[in-house]
């Protein structure tokens, strides 16, 4: 009885206890391993949470949680947390989900309980329906746990899978991510990566020397830009943190909560009815001079703004999100600047995957068309073109949400049904007077129609060029289309603006369906 009594403590030690196990959790793996992530230019855990959330509102949980691992000396080095904060809080006000791998804490490594804290936050954010925001800086799977890591992580990718179109997920590589962690991301929405700190590869440099005798360095092989522009795994990249966690907050603005919201409205300034009279010779009336198409974008959209997505990657497609009369909108663009903007195998996927994100997410599309056709050649035809442009295909034809298409120039081919024409349940097509919408280009089709005549004529330059023009005249232009109803309207280019507008408040209340099935094939 006596002991006992001893034993109890007072209000004010157990106040102290709470202290010191939350003072524990915080210092995460010490002093000197915070140091060593500051010197990298890396911030700690903690730090990039409270940048991502509006100030205060971050509510973690989970803070004592602790590993069970019995082996290689693990139960005398537990640190409460155990190498990732998650909990919730508010970004622009809105509820959202977070985890943050601390790698001071056994190099962030995903242990069993680790990886319960992240999928507790995962299955709160799926109930409630929120976003879920993943911050990666980590060494893998805690070696010391073996088998029970793995299944960490399998739990994380099933409910990435599960999650995916029903709650936004956005991943940010703030430091290492190797090997099969590099799934979990793959399965997000988005991939942001920090220049020179970050890294992502399924197997490493010095796997990749012993085996397959290739040299390369950890930065060519898996850095931000390698992913940002060659393998286009990531979607961002940023000059640092900070830059990283305000870009999530920013692409969080576009996207709702779930998919049974709409997206946030953002009211602005710019009036719906603004027309741009430069937007009427912006497009070159030769049809093989380039031109910007984001200077349409730019022009068209409210406050001239832009978020592009994947920019560095597949430059000849642009996507990305903007707002018009105040509402998100994506936004799908052949590129005439870079490959003459023709669809190949990158193009289409990177297309592709935007317009599902935008379908999932009840994001209205808007697409800018000047495509002259897929990119011909072995490298395409071997490398699947015929499959992976399906994909882009499939994406625009599946989606339900309202779509709008503005056929700037050139609309050739199965370039033309692909990019959301009309056939594919495209609600409202417009054409640019400057438009070529046809079979293909007139120099390619009478090279083909008149292969017989120009063989045979004595003067084959001169029946090329007679019977070239006589394509133009009749195929390179928007009224073919427009007299058979497959283009609603040849606009003006200076009213682009106030036209989507009235088209997108026109389509507000769309509904549209699929065939009820358990999802469908896309080619993947
Ligand atoms: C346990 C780990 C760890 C891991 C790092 N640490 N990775 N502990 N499991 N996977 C610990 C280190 O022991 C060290 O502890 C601290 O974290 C920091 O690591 P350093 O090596 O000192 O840091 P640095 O020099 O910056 O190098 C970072 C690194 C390197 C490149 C990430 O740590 C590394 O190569 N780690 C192993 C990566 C790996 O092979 N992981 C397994 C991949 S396979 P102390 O106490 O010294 O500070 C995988 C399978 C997933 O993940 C499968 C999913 C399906």
């Amino acid at each position: 009885m006596h002991g006992s009594f001893n034993c109890v403590m007072t209000h004010q030690e157990k106040i102290e206890e709470l202290r010191r196990r939350h003072q524990e959790a915080e210092n995460g793996g010490g002093a000197e391993r915070r140091s060593k992530q500051q010197a990298e230019g890396k911030l700690g855990a903690r730090e990039r949470l409270n940048l991502l959330f509006d100030e205060g509102t971050f509510e973690e949980i989970d803070k004592l949680v602790e590993h069970r691992c019995q082996d290689f000396g693990m139960p005398e080095q537990r640190i409460p947390g155990d190498g990732v904060v998650s909990g919730y809080g508010r970004i622009n006000g809105r509820l959202t989900y977070a985890f943050a791998q601390d790698f001071t804490v056994f190099g962030g490594s995903l242990s069993k309980a680790n990886a319960e804290k992240i999928c507790k936050v995962m299955d709160l954010a799926m109930k409630v329906g929120a976003p879920l925001i993943g911050l990666n800086d980590s060494g893998g799977a805690r070696i010391q746990e073996g088998v029970d890591s793995l299944a960490g992580y399998a739990d994380i990718f099933l409910r990435n899978t599960l999650a995916s179109g029903v709650v936004p997920q956005i991943s940010a590589i703030l430091g290492p991510c190797a090997g099969g962690a590099v799934y979990s991301p793959a399965i997000t929405d988005f991939t942001l990566m920090v220049e020179k700190s970050s890294c992502m590869f399924v197997t490493g440099p010095d796997v990749i020397r012993t085996v397959m005798h290739e040299d390369v360095t950890k930065e060519d092989l898996g850095g931000a830009m390698t992913h940002n522009s060659t393998s286009g795994v990531a979607h961002f990249i940023t000059r640092d943190d900070p830059d990283a966690l305000a870009l999530i907050r920013e692409l969080l603005s576009f996207m709702p909560q779930n998919n049974h919201e709409d997206p946030p409205r953002a009211e602005n300034s710019d009036p719906a009815d603004r027309t741009d009279e430069q937007l009427d010779s912006l497009v070159p009336t030769e049809s093989d001079k380039p031109y910007d198409i984001k200077e349409i974008i730019h022009r068209v959209v409210d406050e001239g703004y832009f978020l592009e997505v994947h920019e560095h990657y597949a430059r000849n497609i642009v996507v990305g999100f903007a707002r018009l009369g105040g509402e998100s909108v994506g936004i799908v663009a052949n590129q005439p600047a870079v490959l003459a903007g023709c669809l190949d195998i990158n193009a289409s996927v990177k297309g592709a995957r935007f317009v599902r994100f935008c379908d999932a997410f009840n994001i209205p599309l808007i697409t800018f068309e000047d495509v002259p056709g897929f990119l011909p050649g072995t490298q395409q035809e071997f490398g699947g073109i015929i499959r992976h442009g399906a994909k882009l295909l499939f994406a625009f034809a599946e989606a339900t949400v309202p779509k709008v298409t503005v056929i700037t120039r050139k609309a050739y081919g199965g370039a033309y049904c692909v990019m959301a024409s009309k056939h594919i349940r495209t609600d409202i097509n417009y054409a640019y007077p400057t438009a070529e919408i046809a079979v293909m280009g007139p120099e390619g089709a009478v090279n083909i129609v008149y292969r017989r005549e120009l063989q045979k004529s004595e003067d084959g330059e001169k029946l090329r060029s007679e019977k070239v023009e006589e394509f133009r005249r009749r195929f390179a232009n928007p009224y073919i289309a427009a007299e058979r109803g497959y283009i609603d309207a040849v606009i003006m280019p200076r009213d682009t603006r106030p036209k989507l507008i009235a088209a997108l408040r026109m389509l507000a209340n769309k509904r549209d369906v699929n065939p009820p099935k358990k999802h469908g094939n896309i080619p993947l």
